[in-house]
C-alpha cells in the first residue's frame, strides 16, 4: 500500500476542525430531538466514523441501526444513480424519528433512493445529517437538515471515506491527487 503522503493534495478539513463541528452538530441535534425517541441510521461504510463521534455529543437517548448499499464499485469515482440494498436494517422504523447519518452527498442519487426506500416504511419523521456536502455536484435535490461542511468538487478521502476501501482511518479529510494515486491490486 502506498503511503497517503504520496497522493495527498491537501488537508481540506483537519481533525480539530472536524471534531469542533461535530460537537456543534451534536448539540443542535440534541436540542431538536429533546423529548423525542431518536433513531440514527448509518449507511455503511463511509458514515461510521462520523456516526460514532456524533453519538458522543448527543445528550438525548437514541438508538442506532445500519444499512449497506452499493452505488458503484471500487475504481469508479462517480455515482451510477442505481443503488442496491446489500444489507437491510435490523429493526423496523415505523413511527420512529429517523435521522440518516451520511458521510457525503455528491450527485444526491444515493440518498434519494435511500429516502424513497425508507419512506415506504412510514417513520414518524425522516431527516438527513451529512458530514460533507459537495453541493455544486448535485443532480437531484436532497433535503438536508444538518450539514457539517459544504466542500468543493474534489475527490476526498479519510475520516470514514475511502480510496478503493483503504485510508478510512485517517482523522482528517484530504483531497487526492488522482494522478499520483496507485489503486491497490
Ligand atoms: P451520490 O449518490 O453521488 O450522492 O454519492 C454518494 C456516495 O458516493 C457517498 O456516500 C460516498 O460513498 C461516495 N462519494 C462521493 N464523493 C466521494 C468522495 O469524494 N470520496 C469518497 N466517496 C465519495
Ligand atoms: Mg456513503
Amino acid at each position: 500500500m502506498q503511503n497517503y503522503h504520496e497522493f495527498l493534495a491537501e488537508i481540506l478539513i483537519d481533525a480539530t476542525t472536524l471534531q469542533k463541528r461535530i460537537a456543534e452538530l451534536g448539540a443542535e441535534i440534541s436540542a431538536d430531538y429533546q423529548g423525542k425517541d431518536l433513531h440514527l441510521i448509518c449507511i455503511l461504510r463511509g458514515g461510521v466514523m462520523f456516526l460514532t463521534d456524533l453519538m458522543r455529543h448527543l445528550t438525548v437517548p437514541h438508538t442506532i441501526d445500519f444499512m449497506a448499499i452499493s452505488s458503484y464499485g471500487a475504481g469508479a469515482r462517480r455515482s451510477s444513480g442505481e443503488i442496491r440494498l446489500t444489507m437491510d436494517l435490523r429493526d423496523p422504523i415505523q413511527d420512529r424519528n429517523v435521522l440518516l447519518v451520511e458521510d457525503i452527498i455528491d450527485s444526491g442519487y444515493t440518498l434519494t433512493s435511500v429516502i424513497e426506500l425508507l419512506t415506504v416504511r412510514k417513520p414518524a419523521s425522516l431527516h438527513v445529517c451529512t458530514l460533507l456536502d459537495k453541493a455544486e455536484r448535485r443532480e437531484v435535490d436532497v433535503p438536508i437538515r444538518y450539514c457539517g461542511f459544504v466542500i468543493p468538487d474534489k475527490f476526498v478521502f479519510g475520516y470514514g471515506l475511502d480510496l478503493d476501501e483503504y485510508y478510512r482511518n485517517l482523522p482528517f479529510i484530504g483531497t487526492v491527487n488522482l494522478e499520483k494515486f496507485q489503486p491497490p491490486d
